[in-house]
């Protein structure tokens, strides 16, 4: 009775989520801190409002606040989702279709390809040569590309493409980029504004990573206004609720809170990168909220397993020839701190 793709389908498998408690999360890139209090306040305030009535479908408060924080000419450049993988969703839905192709980058989310088999469509993966670089056939137009998809900062790598890089390869390409920006708060630079000058070039965003929203699920599409009324006309009619409409909106106004939570969470990273390279890890420079690590001796999977026994949870991820690694998500100093002296421990 299925479509053959959904019977096809292997079902993406997101990282573990046990129940609150005394685990250490460090496996899915969530903030390790609480969203900003003018959030707390702003969803208070909303749940009571008229939860009666309906949503703005289009979210236009956010999308007012996102344009003005992000320095874009107006809110139709924004298209507000549920979580950036309901935009990345929408954005596979459309413009690949059955038999048609998207291009990712591998190792990178594999989400992406469970978007692609969802609609019966190919995907191309191209993978990432030494040092974690772009391959040049990433560029490479075809009649059956409709749709590229770039995570950058990438996960599980924290490395980046340059903008001019962006620039090129989006010259290069028949069909649009979207630029997957769920960590660039964690980076120095970002693609916003190639967006307004580069037709083909899309960027999407989540409030999940560097405002602590993971919870609330909240992400949006910067595009030009065209592409935004094509996709806002397959989405849900109102696919984010008037609570997380009302958080987001605040969220948009906490830039200098947004700075400081960045800045303590980059701090930490670096510590921990150097400090996991003492203990024989060689650590990927990062831009995100995560390191991806190789041990030059140990299993990955028995650190991992390891871990887990002493209420440590990373993320043990295997890509075939590419190898396997430990993704270990920033916490605050405390937290990774009592990952150190474990690993300390076990490892010497
Ligand atoms: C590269 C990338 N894009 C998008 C997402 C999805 O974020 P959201 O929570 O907004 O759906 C993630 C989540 O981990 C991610 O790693």
């Amino acid at each position: 009775m299925y479509r053959e793709a959904v019977a096809k389908l292997a079902a993406y498998i997101p990282g573990e989520q046990p129940p609150p408690g005394k685990i250490l999360k460090l496996n899915t890139n969530e903030n390790p801190y609480p969203p900003p209090p003018q959030v707390v306040d702003a969803i208070r305030s909303a749940a009571s409002g008229p939860l009666n009535r309906y949503p703005d479908p289009l979210a236009t408060s956010f999308r007012v606040a996102a344009a003005d924080a992000l320095g874009l000419p107006g809110p139709d450049w924004i298209l507000a989702g549920n979580g950036s993988d309901e935009i990345l969703t929408l954005l596979v839905r459309g413009f690949v279709g059955e038999g048609e192709s998207l291009r990712l980058p591998y190792p990178s989310y594999i989400l992406y390809r469970t978007l692609a088999d969802i609609q019966g469509a190919n995907w191309e993966q191209i993978t990432f040569q030494e040092n974690w670089e772009l391959a040049s056939d990433f560029s490479n137009p075809s009649d059956l590309l409709k749709l590229a998809l770039l995570p950058n900062p990438n996960s599980p790598s924290g490395t980046v493409v340059s903008r001019e890089k962006v620039v090129e390869i989006a010259g290069q390409l028949d069909c649009p980029l979207v630029v997957d920006e769920a960590y660039a708060d964690f980076a120095e630079d970002n693609c916003v504004d190639l967006v307004i000058k580069h037709g083909n070039i899309f960027v999407t965003r989540t409030l999940s990573k560097s405002y602590g929203l993971a919870g609330l699920r909240f992400g949006f599409l910067v595009a030009n206004p065209d592409v935004i009324s094509q996709l806002a006309k397959i989405k849900d009619s109102y696919n984010c609720d008037a609570i997380s409409i009302a958080a987001a909106t605040a969220a948009m106004k906490c830039s200098d809170w947004l700075t400081d939570n960045c800045n303590k969470i980059i701090a930490t990273r670096q510590r921990m990168t150097e400090e996991l390279e003492k203990i024989g890890f060689r650590v990927t420079p990062s831009h995100a909220n995560f390191v991806w690590c190789r041990h030059e001796s140990m299993s990955h999977r028995e650190i991992y397993e390891f871990l887990k026994t002493q209420q440590i949870l990373v993320r043990y991820m295997e890509f075939g020839e590419c190898g396997d690694g430990l993704r270990i998500s920033v916490g605050t100093d405390e937290q990774i701190d009592a990952l150190l002296f474990i690993l300390r421990s076990h490892l010497s």
